[in-house]
């Protein structure tokens, strides 16, 4: 009697267990080995989806994504410009080139590239060409191949339930700002739409250091969100579910 309600207890705990896998959605495709063409493709398969958002692991869509910071930024001459409400679009366009993992040390490395637009209001206060701007409008900038290398370390770690879920410690990126950028500002010189074309075609001239300094800090914060989403989704789903490359012991810390 006392064994059956030992048995039916574990079967119960063997079962909730169970239940409170989130089922892993049908875009992530797990792999069976440390290979730099089945990472890539999993990563491939993965971002459309993820990019639509997990509801059930609490991931939103991430295109756009909306901004929540202003950013700040002087440009040659004394010019300071703002930017603000802004979105970036183009997540759901990036494409892996190369995905890695470097076991031994802990690294997942990542090759990307994205076409990406971003959208805000601008204002902008200082002397470009001859004319003095104290002005604001609307802002788009669109940024073709965007390269994007990242560097994420992560470790395994198992829950109370036994369960081992990765946990990044840290990551870093370079981005390589192409000159394949294009820079639009409305209402930049009231009045004159010539003078207006002559100081963008001045801005979009010193296109590195516009996508230096107005894409770098919105990069900054994609990335960075971009890892709090991807830590969301280790959270939600166990290595085993996601990964079917075997661990060894040495592998685990205990949280
Ligand atoms: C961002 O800039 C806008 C317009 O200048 C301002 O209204 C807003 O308070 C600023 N937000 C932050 C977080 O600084
Ligand atoms: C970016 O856009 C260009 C031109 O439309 C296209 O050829 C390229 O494949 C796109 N790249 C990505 C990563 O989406
Ligand atoms: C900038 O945007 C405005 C409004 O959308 C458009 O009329 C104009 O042609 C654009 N200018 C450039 C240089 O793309
Ligand atoms: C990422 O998460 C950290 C820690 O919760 C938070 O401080 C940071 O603001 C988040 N980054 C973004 C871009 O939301």
């Amino acid at each position: 009697m006392e064994n059956s309600v030992i048995i039916i207890l574990l079967f119960f705990s063997c079962y909730q267990h169970t239940q409170q896998l989130i089922p892993l959605p049908d875009f992530i495709h797990p792999c069976s080995e440390l290979n730099d063409e089945c990472f890539t493709q999993a990563t491939l398969d993965a971002i459309p989806g993820v990019v639509r958002g997990i509801p059930e692991a609490g991931i939103p869509p991430l295109d756009p994504l909306y901004l929540d910071k202003n950013i700040t930024m002087a440009l040659p001459g004394n010019v300071k410009m703002t930017f603000h409400n802004g979105k970036l679009l183009g997540l759901s366009t990036c494409v892996p080139s190369k995905v890695s993992s470097r076991r031994e040390k802990r690294t997942f490395v990542f090759d990307i590239q994205c076409n990406f637009t971003i959208k805000g209001h601008y204002s902008i206060v200082g002397r470009i060409l001859l004319f003095n701007l104290n002005t604001d409008g609307n802002a788009k900038i669109k940024i073709w191949n965007q390269k994007i290398h990242l560097e994420v370390l992560e470790k395994v770690v198992k829950n109370d339930k036994g369960e081992g879920h990765y946990k990044i410690n840290s990551y870093k990126y370079k981005a390589d700002y192409g000159t394949d950028l294009k820079l639009n500002l409305t209402n930049l010189f009231r009045g004159s739409p010539e003078i207006s074309a002559n100081i963008l075609s001045v801005l979009n001239s010193n296109s590195q250091l516009v996508a230096q300094e107005f894409g770098g800090p919105i990069l900054d914060y994609a990335i960075d969100y971009a890892m709090n989403v991807t830590q969301k989704f280790f959270d939600a789903y166990t290595y085993d579910q996601i990964s079917h490359v075997p661990l060894t012991d040495d592998f685990f810390e205990e949280d």
